[in-house]
């Protein structure tokens, strides 16, 4: 018995944004964005597209490639950092848009790691609970969380979310093989995010800058290249799989500076590596699936195909995961 990936689907806002238009905004220009970051376009949410209504829209896809409907699924899992609400979860707005009446729903608040993390606990209830049937999506609206006027940030984020609806096979040889996560909250202050000011005086927070992300960009560059590194290197070594056997590696798409670091650091060969940061910039705990799905569209892997996946981000979270299709 495996936990198989039994759909996928993404959904990006309408607007794109161009590095172009980040130069009406802040003190920057396109050349030292794409040659930083690797990014050209970012998606910007508008009216109908919060965290909740990308997630749903993503959800709808994975669903129908399942051949499942939303009353199938027993429980909805979603990776954000960037809902609209604080309470309810992401997840319960997801479950009411698809009218998802018999499952749960609950949040992972695990930044960019918020997918994968996700999709590891899936796989535990799906092994200790053969019918299960689970809705994970990473989705992020981080242009709500941003500052505007910091160029160190705003010019990285995109919004969007992807889903995939997991369950069992029966094909013993398919499905997760195995995940490798860690966090390190040590590190919290090199990216972080602050609540909205506390209305209890006692409980605020001394620095509390606003309710956005900050970031020291240096410091994170190289914790991400150093610790996606060590996930993959740690999981392929657990799980006995040689890194020729992987058919496709989909990183989570922070930028292009940190994805090649990490490839020259692992030997991976950049044609069996899926980009699409250039169009969407970092979108989280989206960056994952919605990669995944857009792979999976194009029909880059097939049955049988080892498919790794890995992620970084604010905690510090990080993992990877390797998976049979
Ligand atoms: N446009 C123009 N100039 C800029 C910009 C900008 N948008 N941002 C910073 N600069 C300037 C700085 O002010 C600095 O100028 P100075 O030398 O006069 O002081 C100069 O460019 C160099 O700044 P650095 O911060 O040292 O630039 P660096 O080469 O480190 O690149 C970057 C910055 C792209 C943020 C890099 O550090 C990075 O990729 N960090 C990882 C951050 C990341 O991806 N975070 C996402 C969340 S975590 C994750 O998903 C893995």
């Amino acid at each position: 018995m495996g936990t198989v990936i039994l759909g996928t689907g993404s959904s990006l806002p309408k607007r794109i944004m161009t590095n172009k238009d980040l130069e009406g905004i802040v003190d920057t220009d396109d050349a030292w964005i794409y040659s930083r970051t690797g990014i050209k376009n970012r998606r910007i949410g508008g009216a109908g597209e919060q965290t909740h209504q990308l997630a749903a829209a993503a959800s709808r896809e994975a669903l129908q490639m399942a051949g499942l409907s939303a009353e199938e699924l027993d429980i909805i899992v979603v990776g954000t950092i960037s809902s609209h609400m604080l309470m309810p979860s992401c997840a319960c707005f997801v479950q009411k848009e698809l009218g998802a009446v018999n499952a749960f729903a609950y949040d992972i608040n695990a930044a960019c790691s918020g997918f994968i993390y996700g999709m590891d606990m899936a796989d535990k209830y799906i092994r200790s609970e053969h019918r299960k049937k689970i809705l994970v999506i990473g989705a992020e609206t981080l242009s709500s969380r941003l500052n505007w006027d910091d160029r160190n940030t705003c010019i990285l984020f995109g919004d969007g979310a992807g889903a995939a609806v997991l369950g069992h096979s029966d094909d013993n040889g398919r499905g997760v093989i195995g995940s490798n996560h860690r966090s390190d909250g040590s590190l919290w202050k090199l990216l972080h995010m602050h609540a909205p000011p506390s209305y209890n005086p006692d409980l605020e927070v001394p620095d509390n800058s606003g309710s956005y992300i900050v970031m020291e960009g240096r410091e994170v560059f190289k914790y991400a290249v150093k610790a996606m590194e060590d996930s993959v290197r740690g999981l392929l070594q657990q799980e006995n799989i040689s890194m020729d056997s992987i058919k496709l590696f989909i990183p989570h798409q922070a930028n292009m500076r940190i994805l090649t670091n990490l490839l020259d650091r692992l030997g991976f060969p950049e044609e069996k590596v899926f980009f699409n940061v250039s169009e969407y910039g970092n979108t989280s705990a989206a960056s994952v699936p919605i990669a995944l799905d857009e792979a999976n569209r194009q029909g880059l892997f097939t049955e049988g195909d080892i498919i790794l996946l890995c992620a970084f981000g604010g905690g510090f979270t990080w993992g990877a995961s390797l998976i049979k299709w």
